[in-house]
């Protein structure tokens, strides 16, 4: 954690998040119904959000492998949820303690007890329902920030942990209130909604904190981070098509499969549309793809 230490203390202003966390706070292991089993003819994620919604390769399924999609990319979902939430709860651990984040630690401890909890639940649905988590994907490398400074590095941290949440929520924001899903799903989809909407808020303060403190010491560095991002957005998005899940939902030739859905002209849209709040954030905070030097 030496890094940590070239770093300005993090002063933000969370009175309003800790209280509501504090208020909201609820007990995840008693307050689902698990049913047995679900219905066999419904859906796990909604239709719309599989990674062949609006292709004519899904209207080439069966319905019965429609909703076998539906059923192994919740469990892609889930299983993404968890192998990420670990991954970045891990760097909040590391830092809780650290002087730079001493204003902030309370938060932090929210921020992790949450997660803790997150993880147990998407972990429960997964292994209830579909018998197996899917194993964690290759990250995106993170030696490809070394050519960062100390603070810039530091910035990606929690700009990973953000982008990852915001994306997760529009998936989690749509589902909360779909009613073709089993209870059990939106209910998930709900409570992580709730919870996830402080952790943006304090990931949209916390990052423009350390944006503000790499243009203050080298703000040729943002060009390089602004990329960087552009470049997590479309690893994050690649991740959510697994070869793995349409090869469990019966759907034969997975990878090639995976490459014509990644470039159809309809994903490509749907893709702007889960991307479009963390793109106009970023724009609007001056790390937007739009400053990247070509
Ligand atoms: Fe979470
Ligand atoms: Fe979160």
């Amino acid at each position: 954690m030496a890094a940590v230490r070239e770093i300005e203390p993090i002063v933000l202003d969370l009175n309003r998040l800790e209280q509501m966390a504090e208020s909201g706070y609820y007990n995840p292991y008693t307050m689902f119904d698990w049913p047995d089993s679900i219905e066999p003819d419904k859906p796990w994620m909604s239709e719309n959000l599989t990674t062949l919604a609006g292709t004519p390769m899904w209207d080439e399924l069966t319905r019965e492998q429609q909703i076998a999609l539906t059923r192994w990319e919740a469990v892609n979902f889930f299983s993404l949820n968890i192998h990420g939430i670990r991954e970045l709860m891990s760097e909040v651990v590391m830092r809780i303690h650290e002087k730079t984040y001493a204003h902030v630690s309370e938060f932090l401890h929210h921020f992790i007890g949450e997660e803790n909890e997150h993880m147990w639940f998407f972990a429960q649905f997964c292994l209830r329902y579909g018998g197996k988590l899917y194993p964690a994907q290759p990250t995106l490398k993170v030696a490809s920030a070394d050519h960062l400074s100390p603070v810039a590095r530091e910035m990606i941290v929690f700009a990973r942990i953000l982008i990852f949440e915001e994306i997760v929520d529009y998936y989690n924001s749509y589902m909360a209130t779909d009613q073709t899903l089993p209870p059990i799903a939106r209910e998930i989809n709900r409570v992580h909604h709730q919870d996830e909407s402080r952790h943006v808020a304090f990931g949209r303060m916390i990052f423009q904190n350390l944006l503000g403190q790499v243009m203050k010491r080298d703000p040729d560095e943002v060009p390089l981070i602004a990329e960087y991002l552009e470049n997590y957005l479309q690893y994050s998005i690649g991740t959510l098509y697994n070869p793995a899940a349409y090869r469990d939902a019966g759907i034969p030739d997975a990878l090639a499969l995976r490459r014509r859905a990644l470039e159809h002209p309809a994903r490509i849209e749907a893709h702007d549309k889960i991307l479009k709040r963390t793109r106009s954030f970023l724009s609007k905070v001056g790390a937007g793809r739009e400053v990247i030097r070509r």
